[in-house]
Parts: structure tokens; sequence; C-alpha cells
């Protein structure tokens, strides 16, 4: 037969003290302030909800996401940046070598996406149209009109941007007309071609 020894009988005494001081403090956990996560979660998951429909709603990744660009599938992660660039001058000159900007990797990756931003750099980089580094960002991306929406709206995109699962995925930088591209990229929205042949570009902001 077992023997109970002292050491076996302290052990249980033991096991069922920390057993009941669990119990306790479980039970002394204020329901309120359960109620209260419980009410965060609910809202911080509520509003990451609408980023994303906004998101959708607003093509962010149309230009955002890699495949969109020139076709009409994702071909790379969500929002994650597009090596296609978008040309962005079309003066003479610089008609065979446009500067390109590239819609960035929107992912909170901290060293190529968005990770190092709070969501209020977000959110001021969309109604300003200026990024976290200062630069101004081209009409390519449309600010001007983005800048009307709601903070609530931008609050919540932002939001939804930062729950994205980060991915690592560098995006070229800008690069000014002149240059010889390296990259391949579309062209649209910066031009305007008259009937008499000339052509102009679209002021920045
Ligand atoms: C028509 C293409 C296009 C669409 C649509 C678009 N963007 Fe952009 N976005 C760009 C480009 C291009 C840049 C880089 C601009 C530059 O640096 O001059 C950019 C830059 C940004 C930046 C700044 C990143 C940085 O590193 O400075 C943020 C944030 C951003 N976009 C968020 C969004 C969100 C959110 C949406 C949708 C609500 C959106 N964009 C829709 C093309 C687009």
């Amino acid at each position: 037969m077992l023997q109970r020894s002292p050491v076996t009988i302290a052990a249980l005494r033991l096991a069922l003290g920390s057993l009941l001081l669990a119990t306790l403090s479980i039970g002394s956990t204020p329901a309120a302030a359960n109620a209260e996560s419980d009410r965060h979660k609910r809202e911080r998951s509520e509003t990451v909800a609408r980023g994303e429909y906004l998101v959708g709603l607003l093509g962010c990744g149309r230009c955002h996401t890699e495949g969109y660009l020139t076709g009409t599938e994702a071909t790379g992660p969500l929002l994650a940046g597009s090596t296609i660039g978008i040309a962005w001058s079309g003066f003479e000159g610089a008609a065979e070598r446009p500067g390109l900007v590239f819609a960035r990797n929107l992912t909170p990756d901290p060293e190529t996406g968005l990770g190092g931003w709070r969501e209020a750099d977000i959110v001021r980089a969309m109604r300003t149209g200026v990024s976290k580094d200062g630069h101004q960002h081209l009409p390519v991306m449309p600010s001007a009109n983005y800048a009307m929406l709601d903070l609530d709206d931008l609050r919540a995109i932002a939001a939804y941007l930062k729950s994205l699962p980060p991915v690592v995925r560098a995006i070229p930088g800008r690069t000014e007309p002149g240059t010889e591209p390296l990259h391949p990229y579309v062209r649209f929205g910066v031009y305007r071609f008259d009937p008499d042949g000339s052509v102009s570009e679209r002021p920045l902001p």
C-alpha cells in the first residue's frame, strides 16, 4: 500500500492551497473591469471591420496590392505594395523616362511598411498628403479626396491597416523624371494630352 509520507501530504496541501487561491483570485476580479475590456475589444473589432470595409470601398488595394495595376487579380500579399510603378511625368524629354512612384507597403512591417507609424501618423498622412518622413505625396495617391473623410473613418482605416499581418516587402522608392526606369510601370492620372499634341502635367498640390 502507498505510504502517505509527510512530504506527499504537504505537497497536497500546497496544491490545494494554490487551487483555492487561484479560485479566489478569479472570483475577485472585478466583473466591471472584464465587461469594460470586453466592450473595448468589441469596439476595436468593429472599428477594424469598418476600416476593412472602407479600404475595400475606396480601392486602396487597386494600387497598393501587387497585380491590380496591370491585371484583374492580386499577385502579391494584400496591401503590401506594388513593384509596378506609376509614371508621374509626361513632359517632352521625360516622356521616355518618366518619374516613377510606387504604392507603398501599407502592412505594419517596421522596416518595409508602416510598422513605425502610429495610427495618428496614418490619419495625418491621409489628411495632408504628407508622409511621416515629411515628403509630399504625389497626387497619384488620392489624398485630396481622402482628406474629406470623417476623422472616425480615417481612424478606422488606420486601425485596419495596423491590424494586417506584417509583410516584409521592400517597395522601390520614387524616381525623378529623366531617370532610367528600372521597373515596369503604368501611366495614369497625371497627364493631360491635348488634340494639338501638347502634353501637360497635372500641377502638384
Ligand atoms: C491610384 C493609386 C492609389 C490609391 C487608390 C491609393 N493609394 Fe496610397 N499611395 C499611392 C502612391 C503612388 C503612394 C506614394 C506616393 C508618393 O510617395 O508620392 C501612396 C502612398 C500612401 C501612403 C503613404 C506611405 C508612405 O510611406 O509615405 C499611405 C499611408 C497610403 N498611400 C494609404 C492609402 C490608403 C489607406 C488608400 C485607400 C483609402 C490608398 N492609399 C489609396 C497610390 C494610391
